[in-house]
């Protein structure tokens, strides 16, 4: 039998062992769903604390409840090891591992290396390896592919290659990992054909696109569309904000012509992993084909400047009761990146608390899923919220809008508002 007709029919008889690496936002969600399709998962990861804590059953993220994840590891479904020499051992290998930015906004693909690297070793023919990790256009095949032929394998014949993005929107309680559509570019036909029959026990519905690069752009379009449609709706609440116009009423208005519109809302600017980071990914890749991503560049200026914006919005309530930020007492509430998340990284909120304090603010922040706030400089740990810590405050900015707090108590408390999210007038209208 070939080695594309044995995966397909390990695929079948769900007797395929997956390996994941990198077991954060995406890779433990993507192994659990794996897991519940029937496939015996084994997880890797570099940190021994997760590796630790997925053994006992215990999630660390919020997506993925430990009451979930206890008996796929209780009934061996899932493993977790640190033990990259093990990848051999699997018949599938999904890499989730982090792409972040360096300091000047290039890609920081050193994870996605050391991933490939230890694949490249550990390689064996018969193995499909997907590449789920958000990256430049390129990147499989670039990345990937040269280190498998380098062990004088060939792609679609001996292994099977593809570019598969995650589309994970932690938090959402209604599009998760198994009812998102996947996106699956493979490298050659029988990669294709291989990874569609590993991945379509596991997903609701596959989408085939006839590339690893039409795959990899796919991600990079959906992020670069919201974050340049979040950088047009925060430059229309400055618009807004200079003409005396209520940006929140004329969005609400606008939304609701049925055909042409779509809605996007104002904030504090962009946060996580994704929408702030991923295209630059794009604009990288285009700067060495001479080309200029001009939407990329002018969406990121606009969503990078709107901390700041909403730092003189502070200034001016202060002022109106003719005090100064400095001196003053700020209390930001919620700092996760987005509501009802715990997650901090790129959160704008952050920056805010940062302008404050760097203003000589006495910043205090509250946010019920991060206890601890220890980035950018910044050192703060959650106070309570009351209706006394709320009326204490000189200004009150409401960074995230999680949903289980109470706005009409903060809106009845605070001396001063800033409501980044309009998460007043949005719980006043439920
Ligand atoms: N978080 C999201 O909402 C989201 C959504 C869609 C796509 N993505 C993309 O998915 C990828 C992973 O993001 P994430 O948020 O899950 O990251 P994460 O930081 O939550 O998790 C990554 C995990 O990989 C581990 N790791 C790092 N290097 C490793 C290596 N060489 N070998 C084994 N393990 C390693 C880390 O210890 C960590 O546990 C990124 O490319 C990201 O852009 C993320």
């Amino acid at each position: 039998m070939s080695y594309a007709a044995d995966l397909v029919a390990k695929a079948e008889s769900r007797s395929a062992a997956f390996g994941v690496i990198g077991l954060g936002y995406v890779g433990l969600p993507l192994a659990v769903e794996l897991a519940r399709a029937g496939y015996r998962v084994v997880g890797f990861d570099i940190s021994s604390d997760v590796v630790a804590a997925v053994n006992d059953g215990k999630s660390h993220i919020k997506d993925v409840p430990s009451r979930v994840l206890a008996p796929l590891v209780e009934s061996g479904k899932i493993e977790a090891t640190r033990e990259m020499g093990r990848l051999g051992e699997v018949d599938a290998i999904s890499i989730c591992v982090p792409t972040p930015l360096s300091k000047t906004k290039d890609p920081d693909i050193s994870f996605v290396m050391a991933a490939v690297q230890a694949v490249a070793q550990a390689v064996r023919p018969g193995q499909a390896i997907i590449l789920e990790s958000t990256t430049y256009p390129g990147s499989t095949r670039e990345l990937l592919v040269p280190r498998l032929h380098g062990r004088g394998f060939r792609i679609g014949e001996d292994v099977f290659v593809a570019f598969s993005p995650e589309r994970v929107d932690p938090g959402n309680a209604e599009w998760q990992t198994r009812n998102t559509p996947k996106v699956v570019g493979g490298a050659t036909e029988a990669c294709q054909r291989v990874v569609a029959a590993l991945y379509a026990p596991v997903f609701d519905r596959l989408v085939p696109v006839s590339s690893p690069e039409a795959a990899e752009l796919v991600k990079l379009l959906e992020n670069t569309f919201r974050s340049v449609n979040i950088g047009l709706v925060n430059e229309m609440a400055i618009v807004c904000d200079k003409l005396g116009v209520d940006v929140w009423e004329v969005i609400d208005a606008a939304a609701t012509k049925p055909f042409g519109f779509m809605r996007f809302t104002p904030g504090p600017g962009l946060g996580g992993h994704c929408i702030p980071v991923d295209p630059h990914y794009l604009a990288w890749k285009m700067r060495g084909l001479d080309y200029r991503t001009r939407f990329i560049e002018v969406a990121s200026e606009v969503n990078s400047e709107m901390p700041a914006f909403w730092v003189r919005k502070v200034a001016e309530q202060l002022n109106e009761d003719a005090k100064s930020v400095r001196g003053s007492s700020v209390l930001v509430i919620g700092v996760a990146y987005k509501k009802d998340v715990d997650d901090v990284r790129e959160s704008p909120a952050v920056d805010i608390v940062r302008l404050l304090q760097q203003q000589g603010a006495d910043v205090s922040y509250h946010d019920p899923h991060v206890k601890a706030l220890k980035e950018d400089g910044v050192n703060l740990k959650s106070v309570s919220l009351s209706s006394g810590s709320v009326a204490a405050a000189d200004c009150v900015v409401i960074a995230t809008d999680h949903t289980s707090l109470d706005y009409a108590m903060i809106g009845k408390e605070a001396r001063r508002l800033v409501d980044t999210r309009n998460a007043l007038n949005r719980k006043a209208e439920s």
